[in-house]
């Protein structure tokens, strides 16, 4: 189902629903997820895979702007979170840089729950993600950055459909960028 362009009502009409893949499901953010994505984000190692800062603050002060970044979500970004289909929250997954002049916007993911890696969730969620997105807006491009040495995060991008389209260094990072073009997206489409 397309939209008229111009309409970005990405995940909007989520509300309580949640997407359902073969392994996962996204539902949207709650107030709960707080200590899992403490913890992943004070992983050394999940951090030094996404190129972020570890951060540094306590449990208390990361509430505080947990909760107000909870409540700002959906103004031109739009995090969920990613469940196995029994309902344990493993990472997340978000649509941000949303740039409706240029119909594109990035993706990004995370399965902070190691013990999932390498076994087709990150690709699962990541689908019904790009999914979604293209069912539900005019978007015509999704994009990504990863680092160049991160193979696994390469190959399931790939299985997802995405391709290299170019490089970019940041930060004293060296980012392979990826692409999906809704064109190519609709000559595989799913079963749902
Ligand atoms: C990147 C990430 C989302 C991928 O999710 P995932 O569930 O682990 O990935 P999948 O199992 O769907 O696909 C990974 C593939 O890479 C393969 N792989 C893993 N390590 C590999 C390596 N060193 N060399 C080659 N292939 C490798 C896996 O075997 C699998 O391929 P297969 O399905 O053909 O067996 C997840 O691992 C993650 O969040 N990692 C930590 C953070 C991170 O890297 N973030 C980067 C985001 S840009």
């Amino acid at each position: 189902m397309k939209l008229r362009k111009g309409t970005l009502s990405v995940f909007r009409p989520l509300r309580g629903s949640p997407i359902l893949g073969n392994k996962t499901r996204l539902r949207e953010k709650k107030f709960t997820d707080v200590r899992n994505d403490y913890r992943w984000q004070s992983d050394a190692e999940l951090a030094r895979l996404d190129a972020t800062p570890v951060p540094v603050t306590s449990f208390s002060l990361y509430l505080l702007d947990y909760a107000t970044a909870l409540n700002q979500a959906g103004a031109d970004r739009y995090p969920l979170a990613i469940e196995t289909l029994e309902g344990k929250h493993i990472g997340n997954c978000t649509c941000y840089d949303i740039d409706e002049k240029e119909e594109e916007a990035q993706l990004g993911i995370m399965i902070g729950n190691r013990a999932y890696w390498d076994q087709g969730y990150g690709a699962d969620a990541f689908k019904i993600m790009v999914d979604h997105v293209f069912r539900t807006t005019s978007l015509n491009r999704l994009y990504l950055k990863t680092l160049e040495w991160n193979v696994r995060a390469q190959k399931c991008f790939s299985k997802c459909g995405f391709i290299p389209c170019g490089h970019l260094k940041r930060d004293g990072y060296n980012f392979l960028l990826m692409e999906l073009k809704r064109e190519e997206w609709e000559k595989e489409p799913s079963e749902s």
